[in-house]
Protein backbone atom coordinates (compact mmCIF):
# COMPACT_ATOMS: atom_id res chain seq x y z
CA UNK A 1 0.00 0.00 0.00
CA UNK A 2 1.30 3.22 -1.04
CA UNK A 3 -0.01 5.51 2.35
CA UNK A 4 -2.74 4.61 4.99
CA UNK A 5 -5.54 7.08 5.85
CA UNK A 6 -8.71 6.24 7.93
CA UNK A 7 -12.22 7.00 6.05
CA UNK A 8 -15.30 5.91 6.87
CA UNK A 9 -15.11 2.62 8.79
CA UNK A 10 -11.85 1.34 7.68
CA UNK A 11 -8.53 1.52 5.74
CA UNK A 12 -7.93 3.48 2.20
CA UNK A 13 -5.51 2.51 -0.12
CA UNK A 14 -4.22 3.57 -3.69
CA UNK A 15 -4.21 -0.26 -4.25
CA UNK A 16 -7.79 -0.34 -4.13
CA UNK A 17 -10.70 2.20 -6.11
CA UNK A 18 -12.05 4.86 -5.02
CA UNK A 19 -14.99 4.34 -2.02
CA UNK A 20 -13.71 0.89 -1.04
CA UNK A 21 -11.81 -0.31 2.19
CA UNK A 22 -9.87 -2.94 3.35
CA UNK A 23 -11.22 -4.90 5.95
CA UNK A 24 -8.54 -7.38 6.77
CA UNK A 25 -7.15 -7.97 3.55
CA UNK A 26 -10.95 -7.93 2.09
CA UNK A 27 -11.62 -5.26 -0.24
CA UNK A 28 -14.90 -4.00 0.51
CA UNK A 29 -17.34 -0.99 -0.47
CA UNK A 30 -18.08 1.38 2.44
CA UNK A 31 -21.96 0.59 1.06
CA UNK A 32 -21.28 -2.84 1.60
CA UNK A 33 -19.25 -2.50 4.87
CA UNK A 34 -22.58 -1.09 6.30
CA UNK A 35 -25.05 -3.03 5.38
CA UNK A 36 -22.59 -6.07 6.90
CA UNK A 37 -22.39 -4.28 10.28
CA UNK A 38 -26.15 -3.12 9.95
CA UNK A 39 -24.19 0.60 10.32
CA UNK A 40 -26.33 4.05 9.62
CA UNK A 41 -23.68 6.16 7.67
CA UNK A 42 -21.98 8.57 9.80
CA UNK A 43 -22.10 12.27 9.61
CA UNK A 44 -19.24 13.76 10.58
CA UNK A 45 -15.79 12.41 10.39
CA UNK A 46 -15.31 12.46 13.51
CA UNK A 47 -18.07 10.25 14.21
CA UNK A 48 -16.91 8.11 11.03
CA UNK A 49 -13.87 6.95 13.46
CA UNK A 50 -16.08 5.86 15.91
CA UNK A 51 -18.50 3.88 13.62
CA UNK A 52 -15.30 2.17 12.36
CA UNK A 53 -14.73 1.38 15.83
CA UNK A 54 -17.85 -0.40 16.73
CA UNK A 55 -17.63 -2.34 13.89
CA UNK A 56 -14.60 -3.68 15.03
CA UNK A 57 -16.41 -4.84 18.14
CA UNK A 58 -18.62 -6.56 16.93
CA UNK A 59 -16.48 -8.76 14.89
CA UNK A 60 -13.28 -10.47 15.46
CA UNK A 61 -11.62 -8.27 12.08
CA UNK A 62 -8.15 -10.26 13.27
CA UNK A 63 -9.32 -13.44 13.55
CA UNK A 64 -5.74 -14.65 12.60
CA UNK A 65 -3.49 -12.47 14.54
CA UNK A 66 -0.70 -14.28 16.13
CA UNK A 67 1.57 -12.03 17.90
CA UNK A 68 1.68 -12.19 21.85
CA UNK A 69 1.82 -9.14 23.62
CA UNK A 70 3.47 -7.63 26.78
CA UNK A 71 3.34 -3.95 28.14
CA UNK A 72 6.18 -3.38 30.62
CA UNK A 73 5.23 -0.07 32.63
CA UNK A 74 5.71 2.02 36.37
CA UNK A 75 4.31 4.34 38.19
CA UNK A 76 7.77 5.74 38.77
CA UNK A 77 10.60 6.57 36.00
CA UNK A 78 13.92 4.89 36.10
CA UNK A 79 12.73 1.68 37.20
CA UNK A 80 14.31 -0.61 34.38
CA UNK A 81 11.09 -0.66 32.02
CA UNK A 82 13.55 -0.16 28.77
CA UNK A 83 16.30 -2.36 30.54
CA UNK A 84 13.61 -5.47 30.46
CA UNK A 85 11.78 -4.76 27.18
CA UNK A 86 15.09 -4.90 25.71
CA UNK A 87 16.24 -7.80 26.96
CA UNK A 88 13.09 -9.56 26.84
CA UNK A 89 12.54 -8.75 23.23
CA UNK A 90 16.00 -9.63 22.45
CA UNK A 91 14.87 -13.05 23.64
CA UNK A 92 11.80 -13.25 22.71
CA UNK A 93 13.16 -12.72 18.89
CA UNK A 94 15.46 -16.21 19.40
CA UNK A 95 12.23 -17.70 19.46
CA UNK A 96 10.29 -16.02 16.52
CA UNK A 97 9.46 -12.65 14.79
CA UNK A 98 9.20 -10.18 17.82
CA UNK A 99 7.90 -6.43 17.37
CA UNK A 100 9.45 -3.97 19.92
CA UNK A 101 7.40 -0.94 20.14
CA UNK A 102 8.38 2.19 21.64
CA UNK A 103 5.57 3.65 23.58
CA UNK A 104 7.61 6.45 25.22
CA UNK A 105 6.28 8.40 22.37
CA UNK A 106 8.05 12.13 23.85
CA UNK A 107 11.18 11.00 25.15
CA UNK A 108 11.87 7.13 24.26
CA UNK A 109 15.12 6.44 24.11
CA UNK A 110 14.38 2.12 23.32
CA UNK A 111 16.90 2.48 20.44
CA UNK A 112 19.43 3.72 22.31
CA UNK A 113 19.66 0.33 24.17
CA UNK A 114 19.41 -1.60 20.36
CA UNK A 115 22.50 0.43 19.12
CA UNK A 116 20.70 1.89 16.26
CA UNK A 117 19.88 4.90 14.53
CA UNK A 118 15.99 4.09 13.01
CA UNK A 119 15.46 7.03 10.01
CA UNK A 120 11.73 7.31 10.81
CA UNK A 121 10.02 7.19 14.16
CA UNK A 122 6.36 6.52 15.38
CA UNK A 123 5.99 10.95 15.05
CA UNK A 124 6.67 10.60 11.12
CA UNK A 125 4.00 7.96 11.11
CA UNK A 126 1.55 10.28 13.01
CA UNK A 127 2.93 13.53 10.87
CA UNK A 128 1.74 11.43 7.59
CA UNK A 129 5.62 11.24 6.77
CA UNK A 130 5.41 7.55 6.18
CA UNK A 131 3.75 4.87 6.81
CA UNK A 132 4.00 2.56 9.89
CA UNK A 133 4.95 -0.42 8.45
CA UNK A 134 8.24 1.50 6.50
CA UNK A 135 8.82 3.06 9.72
CA UNK A 136 9.51 -0.36 10.96
CA UNK A 137 13.48 -0.67 11.70
CA UNK A 138 15.42 -3.85 11.99
CA UNK A 139 17.39 -4.28 15.03
CA UNK A 140 18.69 -7.74 14.72
CA UNK A 141 17.53 -11.09 13.23
CA UNK A 142 13.85 -11.55 14.19
CA UNK A 143 13.72 -8.20 16.07
CA UNK A 144 11.96 -5.18 15.18
CA UNK A 145 11.54 -1.39 16.52
CA UNK A 146 9.03 1.17 15.76
CA UNK A 147 11.06 3.71 17.84
CA UNK A 148 9.39 6.62 19.96
CA UNK A 149 9.71 9.90 19.47
CA UNK A 150 12.99 12.02 20.95
CA UNK A 151 12.03 15.22 22.50
CA UNK A 152 8.66 15.93 21.32
CA UNK A 153 6.44 16.65 24.11
CA UNK A 154 3.62 17.35 21.82
CA UNK A 155 3.62 13.47 21.49
CA UNK A 156 3.61 12.67 25.19
CA UNK A 157 -0.10 13.42 24.91
CA UNK A 158 -1.50 12.23 21.71
CA UNK A 159 -5.07 13.05 20.53
CA UNK A 160 -7.44 10.80 20.25
CA UNK A 161 -6.98 10.56 16.11
CA UNK A 162 -3.65 9.98 16.69
CA UNK A 163 -3.70 7.14 18.66
CA UNK A 164 -6.22 5.76 16.28
CA UNK A 165 -3.92 6.16 13.30
CA UNK A 166 -1.39 4.32 15.53
CA UNK A 167 -3.39 1.41 15.84
CA UNK A 168 -4.78 1.35 12.17
CA UNK A 169 -0.90 1.25 11.57
CA UNK A 170 -0.32 -1.29 13.95
CA UNK A 171 -3.36 -3.40 12.76
CA UNK A 172 -1.51 -3.64 9.54
CA UNK A 173 1.70 -5.16 10.77
CA UNK A 174 1.26 -6.99 14.05
CA UNK A 175 0.14 -10.63 11.83
CA UNK A 176 3.64 -10.95 11.28
CA UNK A 177 5.45 -10.61 14.50
CA UNK A 178 5.31 -13.87 16.99
CA UNK A 179 5.70 -11.46 19.78
CA UNK A 180 5.05 -7.73 20.71
CA UNK A 181 6.46 -6.32 23.44
CA UNK A 182 5.85 -2.48 24.54
CA UNK A 183 8.02 -0.16 26.57
CA UNK A 184 6.35 2.05 28.29
CA UNK A 185 6.50 5.91 29.19
CA UNK A 186 6.43 6.06 33.39
CA UNK A 187 3.37 7.57 34.64
CA UNK A 188 -0.09 7.56 34.22
CA UNK A 189 -0.93 9.46 30.82
CA UNK A 190 -4.15 8.22 28.78
CA UNK A 191 -1.88 6.13 26.08
CA UNK A 192 -0.13 4.72 28.46
CA UNK A 193 -2.79 3.05 30.26
CA UNK A 194 -4.06 2.14 26.94
CA UNK A 195 -1.62 0.45 25.63
CA UNK A 196 -1.14 -1.51 29.44
CA UNK A 197 -4.80 -2.19 28.21
CA UNK A 198 -4.13 -3.32 24.98
CA UNK A 199 -1.75 -6.01 25.83
CA UNK A 200 -2.57 -9.70 26.58
CA UNK A 201 0.32 -9.01 30.10
CA UNK A 202 1.19 -5.92 32.13
CA UNK A 203 4.63 -6.68 33.53
CA UNK A 204 4.63 -3.69 36.04
CA UNK A 205 8.21 -2.73 37.22
CA UNK A 206 9.23 -1.22 40.55
CA UNK A 207 12.35 -1.84 42.88
CA UNK A 208 12.06 -2.17 46.55
CA UNK A 209 12.12 1.43 46.65
CA UNK A 210 9.38 2.44 48.72
CA UNK A 211 8.58 5.47 46.37
CA UNK A 212 8.41 3.15 43.74
CA UNK A 213 5.83 0.46 45.26
CA UNK A 214 3.49 3.44 46.33
CA UNK A 215 3.73 4.33 42.41
CA UNK A 216 3.42 0.95 41.27
CA UNK A 217 0.30 0.72 43.44
CA UNK A 218 -1.66 3.67 42.20
CA UNK A 219 -0.83 3.01 38.29
CA UNK A 220 -2.66 -1.02 39.41
CA UNK A 221 -5.28 0.64 40.79
CA UNK A 222 -6.07 3.45 37.95
CA UNK A 223 -5.58 0.69 35.82
CA UNK A 224 -7.87 -1.75 37.37
CA UNK A 225 -10.70 0.83 37.48
CA UNK A 226 -10.37 1.17 33.90
CA UNK A 227 -9.76 -2.31 32.97
CA UNK A 228 -10.50 -4.69 35.77
CA UNK A 229 -9.81 -7.76 33.73
CA UNK A 230 -6.16 -6.29 33.13
CA UNK A 231 -3.57 -9.44 33.10
CA UNK A 232 -1.08 -7.85 35.83
CA UNK A 233 2.27 -9.24 36.84
CA UNK A 234 4.83 -7.76 39.15
CA UNK A 235 8.77 -7.42 38.43
CA UNK A 236 11.17 -6.54 41.19
CA UNK A 237 14.04 -4.48 39.92
CA UNK A 238 17.14 -3.88 41.51
CA UNK A 239 16.70 -5.76 44.19
CA UNK A 240 20.37 -6.34 46.41
CA UNK A 241 19.00 -10.05 47.22
CA UNK A 242 15.92 -12.47 46.95
CA UNK A 243 14.35 -11.94 50.45
CA UNK A 244 14.29 -8.22 49.91
CA UNK A 245 12.23 -8.76 46.72
CA UNK A 246 9.87 -10.87 48.16
CA UNK A 247 8.98 -8.83 51.10
CA UNK A 248 8.74 -5.70 48.82
CA UNK A 249 6.42 -7.58 46.57
CA UNK A 250 4.41 -9.04 50.36
CA UNK A 251 3.72 -5.40 51.00
CA UNK A 252 2.83 -4.32 47.62
CA UNK A 253 0.53 -7.07 47.32
CA UNK A 254 -0.74 -6.76 50.86
CA UNK A 255 -1.98 -3.63 49.79
CA UNK A 256 -3.53 -3.93 46.85
CA UNK A 257 -5.21 -7.24 48.06
CA UNK A 258 -7.06 -5.01 51.24
CA UNK A 259 -7.91 -1.48 49.05
CA UNK A 260 -8.43 -3.27 45.17
CA UNK A 261 -9.14 -6.63 45.95
CA UNK A 262 -6.55 -8.59 43.88
CA UNK A 263 -2.70 -9.33 44.45
CA UNK A 264 -0.78 -9.82 41.33
CA UNK A 265 1.86 -12.70 40.74
CA UNK A 266 5.11 -11.35 41.36
CA UNK A 267 7.24 -13.30 38.24
CA UNK A 268 10.47 -12.18 38.90
CA UNK A 269 13.15 -10.55 41.46
CA UNK A 270 15.78 -9.37 39.16
CA UNK A 271 19.02 -8.54 41.25
CA UNK A 272 21.18 -5.41 40.85
CA UNK A 273 24.10 -6.08 38.97
CA UNK A 274 26.17 -3.58 37.30
CA UNK A 275 26.28 -5.33 33.88
CA UNK A 276 22.96 -3.18 33.38
CA UNK A 277 24.63 -0.17 33.12
CA UNK A 278 27.57 -1.52 31.15
CA UNK A 279 24.93 -2.70 28.54
CA UNK A 280 23.22 0.44 28.62
CA UNK A 281 26.45 2.58 27.90
CA UNK A 282 27.24 0.35 25.34
CA UNK A 283 24.10 0.24 23.46
CA UNK A 284 22.83 -3.20 23.58
CA UNK A 285 20.86 -5.03 24.87
CA UNK A 286 21.94 -7.08 28.38
CA UNK A 287 21.10 -10.23 26.98
CA UNK A 288 23.05 -9.68 23.82
CA UNK A 289 26.36 -10.36 25.88
CA UNK A 290 26.76 -14.38 26.81
CA UNK A 291 28.24 -13.75 29.54
CA UNK A 292 26.07 -15.21 32.31
CA UNK A 293 25.68 -13.42 35.58
CA UNK A 294 22.72 -13.55 37.59
CA UNK A 295 20.80 -10.81 36.42
CA UNK A 296 20.84 -12.47 32.59
CA UNK A 297 19.46 -15.80 34.13
CA UNK A 298 16.74 -14.32 35.94
CA UNK A 299 15.93 -12.11 32.40
CA UNK A 300 16.12 -15.75 30.94
CA UNK A 301 13.71 -17.29 33.73
CA UNK A 302 11.80 -14.03 33.22
CA UNK A 303 11.21 -14.52 29.60
CA UNK A 304 10.32 -18.50 30.00
CA UNK A 305 7.46 -16.99 32.23
CA UNK A 306 6.41 -15.03 30.09
CA UNK A 307 5.80 -17.37 27.25
CA UNK A 308 4.03 -19.55 30.11
CA UNK A 309 1.44 -16.80 31.20
CA UNK A 310 0.78 -16.16 27.51
CA UNK A 311 0.27 -20.11 26.97
CA UNK A 312 -2.48 -19.87 29.90
CA UNK A 313 -4.22 -16.81 28.18
CA UNK A 314 -4.29 -16.83 24.46
CA UNK A 315 -3.56 -13.88 22.55
CA UNK A 316 -5.92 -10.80 21.20
CA UNK A 317 -5.44 -8.11 18.47
CA UNK A 318 -3.22 -5.29 20.66
CA UNK A 319 -4.24 -3.00 17.72
CA UNK A 320 -8.00 -3.73 17.79
CA UNK A 321 -7.65 -3.55 21.97
CA UNK A 322 -5.82 -0.51 21.67
CA UNK A 323 -8.49 1.57 19.91
CA UNK A 324 -10.87 0.01 22.02
CA UNK A 325 -9.52 1.47 24.95
CA UNK A 326 -8.55 4.46 23.78
CA UNK A 327 -12.08 5.21 23.31
CA UNK A 328 -14.16 2.97 25.96
N1 LIG B 1 18.88 -4.63 37.69
C1 LIG B 1 19.60 -3.52 37.49
N2 LIG B 1 20.83 -3.37 38.04
C2 LIG B 1 21.54 -2.24 37.85
N3 LIG B 1 21.14 -1.20 37.11
C3 LIG B 1 19.93 -1.29 36.53
C4 LIG B 1 19.11 -2.43 36.68
N4 LIG B 1 17.97 -2.24 35.98
C5 LIG B 1 18.09 -1.02 35.41
N5 LIG B 1 19.26 -0.45 35.75
C6 LIG B 1 19.74 0.88 35.31
O1 LIG B 1 18.77 1.84 35.69
C7 LIG B 1 18.75 2.91 34.74
C8 LIG B 1 17.32 3.15 34.31
O2 LIG B 1 16.89 2.00 33.57
P1 LIG B 1 15.83 2.15 32.39
O3 LIG B 1 16.21 3.23 31.45
O4 LIG B 1 15.62 0.81 31.85
O5 LIG B 1 14.58 2.62 33.24
P2 LIG B 1 13.15 3.09 32.69
O6 LIG B 1 12.15 2.59 33.68
O7 LIG B 1 12.98 2.68 31.30
O8 LIG B 1 13.27 4.67 32.78
P3 LIG B 1 12.22 5.74 32.15
O9 LIG B 1 11.05 5.77 33.09
O10 LIG B 1 13.00 7.02 32.18
O11 LIG B 1 11.86 5.28 30.80
C9 LIG B 1 19.69 2.50 33.60
O12 LIG B 1 20.92 3.15 33.75
C10 LIG B 1 19.85 0.99 33.79
O13 LIG B 1 21.09 0.53 33.33
MG1 LIG C 1 12.46 3.78 29.54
Amino acid sequence: MGYLDLLPGGIRSPALPTGFISLGSIPLSWEATRRLFSLRRPETAQESGFVWRRAARRTSLAPTCRAKSVCVVSGKGGTGKSMIAASLSSLLARRGPTLLLDADLGVGNAHILQGVSPRHTVADVLAGKTELAKALHPCRPNLDLLAGGSGLAHLAHLEGADMDRLSMGLRSVENRYDFMVVDSAAGLSGQTLAFAAACDLILVVTTPAVTALTDAYAFMKVLWSRCPDGRVRLVLNRVQNRDQGIEAAERLCNVTQRFLGQAPECLAYLPEHTSAFEATQERRPLVEDETSNPLVEEMKQLERLVEEQWAASGSRSMAAQLAQHLFA
